[in-house]
């Protein structure tokens, strides 16, 4: 009985440590590598994860909104049905910090 509730405690106590681990992993922008394509790199993970529900399958229309869509990467707040990967979220942010060039 009594270990039944010590468990189900040390059970509920880790859950609640995890959740809270995960909230703490934030994101930091690296942008080492190689300046970023449009093309290769952005333009596809566009389409995947975002296009199903904004109008950003344009050039034009991805820049003109650079500022906000790099806030929402950064803070993880989009795709919302969705989490990129740190690689996925810097091709984006890297390519918008670059002056996000249309190459
Ligand atoms: C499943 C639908 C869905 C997907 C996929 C999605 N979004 Fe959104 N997005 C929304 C909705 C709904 C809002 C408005 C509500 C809000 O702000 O949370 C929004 C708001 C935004 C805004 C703020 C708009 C503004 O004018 O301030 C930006 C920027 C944005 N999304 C970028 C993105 C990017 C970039 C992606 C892909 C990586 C993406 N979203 C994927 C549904 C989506």
């Amino acid at each position: 009985m009594i270990m039944k509730r010590v468990f189900l405690t040390i059970a509920i106590i880790s859950v609640l440590f995890i959740i809270e681990c995960k909230k703490d992993t934030a994101y930091t922008p690296d942008c080492s590598g190689a300046v970023k394509s449009y093309k290769t790199d952005v333009k596809p993970l566009i389409s995947s994860y975002c296009a199903q529900c904004h109008n950003f399958s344009t050039y034009s229309q991805l820049s003109a909104n650079a500022a906000n869509i790099r806030s929402r990467i950064v803070d993880g707040s989009m795709p919302k049905n969705a989490t990129l990967s740190s690689d996925q979220k810097n091709k984006i942010v890297c390519w918008i910090d670059s002056g996000f060039p249309n190459n």
